[in-house]
């Protein structure tokens, strides 16, 4: 078997490590991949959104299964092209794909499908949407509805702020098309955690709850940034609510897809709020979070080769879905600066020393393999991840290991877990 990964972060270095377990994988390409990509595969350098030079791969290399981590390529639709030429697609054509690109289609289809979201109106016009921010009152959440790399969301605790923002959205076009169009949105308050399953298109097979930081430093302070680590499973959802959970914001959702003739197949990731009222969906990614990959693919006792296969063809057996009970704890080191400006080409030490600690992976995210050493390429640079018996244990394996890794002015957040460890007192 010949896989195609598309990306090049933690994530991507995270799908390459668990998918080369199985030995019916003769060759992985990564493309383009990242230093510890390089590792497990090989690295070509074809952009995630080239749907054409990635389609030029599969069928030069050969590849019998393509698994897209970042949403880009399915928003470009790279399943689509994938089903034309009869390759299986681990990932939503592109229709579905929208779940993701498109926050007024994924805000319209919880509404039809009846997943619990917090209430919402879509505008093209900046006027409208400013009579109703005005006539509404703070706090509101403002999005822009395209796909900003993260950075589309404005919570504002002020009419004033809101307005801003949807000035700067669909005025300024600060995210260009994207922000041509607005979800204006009651803002909710309580503890977020994400919730990921694996679907085939009518069924579903979930993963252990996992918990994201976003921001940028301790106690949830400064910018947001792409996930400054993540841990599972998460104590806001425990075990015994599981199933409730995937009956409220999966299975409405593969119902509505499958009904509007575009089945969701690949990972679909709800982004949850455990409000006083119950949990909320924010929203739905259609792929794997970065960096909640890399604990859970740490826990995944399953094949994932064999997983993601059955999901790209419509037999899913939730019984492939087996999870090691440890806890996994991911620490992310990342560059000064970032989520800012950062400096690149910084040569990494002790990632070796790091990754023979017992339990212990460090999954490689903005970094490339120079001459014999490790150096950085981006703000996400590494992905300490650890197991442990507890939360506790794992994080304190975690940061044991990733005190073991340096570059110049290397950072991370010292508080991944805390919440869950305050939780399960
Ligand atoms: P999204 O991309 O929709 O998940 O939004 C990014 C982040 O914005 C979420 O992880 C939340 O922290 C925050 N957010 C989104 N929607 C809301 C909301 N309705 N109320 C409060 N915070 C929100
Ligand atoms: N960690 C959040 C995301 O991947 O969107």
């Amino acid at each position: 078997m010949n896989v195609l990964v598309i990306g090049s972060g933690g994530r991507e270095h995270a799908l390459c490590w668990k998918l080369s377990q199985n030995p019916r994988v003769s060759r992985i390409i990564a493309a383009p991949g990242n230093g510890g990509t390089a590792r497990v595969a090989r690295n070509v350098v074809v952009k995630d959104g080239d749907i054409e030079g990635l389609m030029a791969l599969v069928r030069d290399e050969r590849i019998d299964l393509v698994v897209a981590g970042p949403e880009a390529p399915l928003v470009a639709g790279i399943a689509d092209a994938c089903a034309r030429a009869g390759v299986p697609c681990f990932g939503p054509d592109a229709f579905a794909a929208q779940l993701e690109g498109s926050k007024a289609f994924a805000k319209t289809v919880m509404r039809e499908a009846g997943v619990p979201t917090a209430p919402f109106e879509v505008f093209d016009d900046a006027e409208a949407a400013k009579t109703y921010a005005r006539s509404h009152g703070a706090p509101l959440v403002v999005k822009a509805d395209g796909l900003a790399a993260g950075k589309g969301v404005v919570v504002a605790k002020t009419v004033e702020e809101a307005l801003a923002a949807i000035d700067d959205m669909m005025v300024a076009k600060h995210f260009g098309a994207a922000g041509g169009r607005v979800v204006l949105e009651d803002a909710l308050a309580g503890e977020e955690a994400s919730f990921l399953a694996f679907c085939d298109g009518e069924r579903y097979a979930v993963l252990p709850s996992a918990q994201d930081h976003k921001a940028a430093y301790d106690g949830d302070e400064g910018p947001n940034t792409g996930g400054m680590g993540a841990y599972s499973p998460a104590p806001v959802l425990p075990r015994e609510r599981w199933n409730q959970t995937a009956e409220l914001c999966i299975a409405p959702i593969l119902k509505r897809m499958a009904e509007l003739g575009h089945p969701f197949k690949g990972v679909l990731y709800a982004g949850l709020m455990f409000t006083a009222n119950g949990p909320m969906v924010l929203e739905y990614n259609v792929r794997f979070g970065d960096p909640e990959c890399q604990p859970l693919l740490m826990r995944l006792d399953g094949d994932l080769l064999e997983i993601m296969l059955a999901c790209a063809g419509g037999r899913l057996d939730p019984s492939m879905v087996r999870v090691r009970p440890e806890t996994a704890l991911c620490v992310v080191v990342a560059a000064p600066g970032y989520p800012g400006a950062y400096p690149k080409g910084m040569e990494i030490s002790g990632l070796d020393e790091a990754d023979a600690m017992a339990g212990v992976k460090v999954f490689q995210a903005g970094t490339k393999a120079g001459d014999g050493e490790t150096v950085t390429s981006g703000g996400r640079v590494l992905g300490v991840t650890a197991l442990g018996a507890t939360l506790a244990e794992a994080k304190k394996r975690a940061y044991e290991a990733a005190s073991m890794v340096h570059f110049d002015g290397c950072r991370f957040r010292r508080d991944i877990g805390d919440k869950g460890i305050a939780r399960s007192k």
